[in-house]
């Protein structure tokens, strides 16, 4: 099975994800904008939810009525993810929400685990990860790891730019998860060579740090 990768390129996300790359684009604005794309990432992401058929009493008439099946999960990867969360939620209150606490070590590239609360058993059938940086792909193949040891059976991607580097690697250890981005871009940052380089593992063109960004931190 190959994963199956979905690139947005809906105007209004390339419209929104401009704002995010601006780096003069202020931590209030930057929340409001990841919070949209959110919802317009998810809304792509979540066109194959499972329905079931119902009759609705209209004021005129029975009609046809739907309701939807899974039991969805949000599983937003601190810190960055967190953004993610409140407008997805939203569209689909009735969402569970687990986090998971995760860090890049700055030298390795490694996620490091920090934060944990899912329940012994799965209690979500489809479980969305919430991420918008997809760099190395080390957080997100670790965070989907986590997911499938506790049960979950239904994962997929949800993030706003990807590396290449990213893509591959978590379709390559996760191919059944579907991965969903706004963006794919060029590539990740080199260790850097001197002083004035910017550190490793950064997407080129990227927006930066989103947790930064987003927090107001340097
Ligand atoms: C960022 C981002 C991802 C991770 C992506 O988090 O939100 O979780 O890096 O990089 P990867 O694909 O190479 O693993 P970071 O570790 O900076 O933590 P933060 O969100 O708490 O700032
Ligand atoms: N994490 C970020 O926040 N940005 C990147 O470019 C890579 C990892």
């Amino acid at each position: 099975m190959a994963a199956r990768i979905f690139q947005s390129n809906h105007p209004l996300i390339l419209h929104k994800l401009t704002i995010l790359r601006d780096v003069q684009t202020n931590p209030k604005k930057f929340r409001e904008v990841v919070r949209e794309i959110s919802i317009l990432l998810a809304y792509e992401a979540t066109s194959d939810l499972g329905l079931a058929e119902f009759e609705v009493t209209t004021p005129l008439a029975t009609a046809q009525g739907y309701t939807l099946t899974e039991k969805i999960g949000l599983v937003p990867v601190l810190r960055a993810g967190l953004g993610m969360v409140e407008g997805i939620w939203e569209m689909m209150p009735t969402a569970e929400v687990w986090h998971i606490g995760l860090y890049r070590d700055e030298r390795t590239l490694k996620p490091v685990e920090y934060y944990n609360k899912l329940p012994i058993n799965p209690t979500v059938q489809v479980c969305l990860v919430l991420d918008p940086m997809l760099a190395t792909g080390g957080s997100a193949v670790a965070t989907v790891s986590l997911l499938k040891k506790w049960g979950a059976q239904r994962i997929k991607f949800v993030g706003i730019i990807a590396a290449p580097e990213g893509i591959k690697r978590l379709s390559e250890a996760h191919p059944d998860v579907d991965i969903h981005v706004g963006v794919i871009d060029d590539h990740l940052t080199p260790d850097p060579k001197g002083p004035g380089d910017p550190p490793a593992g950064y997407i080129v063109p990227g927006l930066g740090d989103a947790g930064d960004r987003q927090f107001g931190t340097a």
